[in-house]
């Protein structure tokens, strides 16, 4: 039997397709050069750096301020909408064959966002599943790529996952510390006696989940901003048979 080899069209081999599906996330070990990552670390920062001109909701801070008045999560929405130049990169030509790779040729851009650690500040990601966040009403196949603009490691704020996750239905969630004003969601449940797989990236790398593959990144305890962007795509959502509730994305307290 041929051994069958990657090429532009199929940009992963099929033992990492197997993985992918078997797992819930895969490391993609160079999505692009390290010379475009220093490209975007540029785009990056100034972008964070900019105080003005988002549109409601499109820069928020996801975990909360600190006692020494920091921010400790930041995040840009559609960051592609205030820097064009992010829409023509190479990272996302490659990660979009690989996302037609791993769920089909119908398969398209959704959102892009980035999330920026501060060096010492930055605070950790509960887990959670992506599609928490997502329409209840609607039935999703779809898978982000979180590429880091430096290396990724445990230190600063790598990729965290429970392989196999994925399997699972939404589980519940709720907003951190219960507060509804914090904006990130947690899993409401505990992960101790899950096995859990660490991803540090070098340059370039980045890893693949599926939007119920639970998912983590620690604090940054490192001196220097850890960056992350996130592409997400998907097939065309369609309208579930059964809405779900998820009843963490009602305003006030939750269970009531
Ligand atoms: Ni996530």
């Amino acid at each position: 039997m041929t051994e069958t080899t990657s090429t532009p069209l199929a940009p992963l081999t099929p033992d990492e397709v197997a993985a992918f599906h078997r797992d819930g996330f895969l490391v993609v070990t160079a999505l692009t050069s390290a010379e475009e990552i220093i490209r975007l670390q540029a785009i990056y920062d100034q972008l964070f750096a900019a105080r003005k001109d988002f549109a409601a909701g499109d820069r928020l801070e996801l975990a909360g301020i600190d006692d020494d008045g920091h921010e400790t999560l930041p995040q840009v929405l559609s960051p592609e909408k205030y820097a064009p130049e992010l829409q023509h990169i190479q990272a996302r030509e490659r990660a979009l064959a690989i996302a037609r790779q791993l769920l089909g040729p119908d398969t398209e851009r959704m959102g892009d966002h980035a999330i920026l650690k501060p060096g010492r500040h930055g605070a950790a990601t509960p887990w959670h599943q992506d599609e928490a966040y997502w329409d209840p009403a609607l039935e999703y196949d779809a898978l982000s790529f979180w590429m880091p603009l430096q290396e990724a490691t445990v230190e600063n704020g790598c990729m965290q996952f429970v392989p196999g996750s994925h399997r699972d239905d939404v589980l519940p969630h709720r907003h951190i510390s219960d507060d509804p004003s914090v904006e990130a969601l947690e899993y409401d449940g505990d992960i101790a006696d899950l096995p859990v797989t660490a991803c540090p990236l070098a340059f370039g790398g980045a890893t693949v989940h599926g939007s119920r593959t639970l998912h983590y990144t620690g604090p940054n305890r490192s001196d220097s901003p850890r960056r992350a962007y996130i592409m997400g795509f998907g097939r065309p959502a369609r309208r579930r048979a059964e809405p779900r509730d998820f009843y963490w994305q009602r305003p006030g307290p939750h269970g009531s």
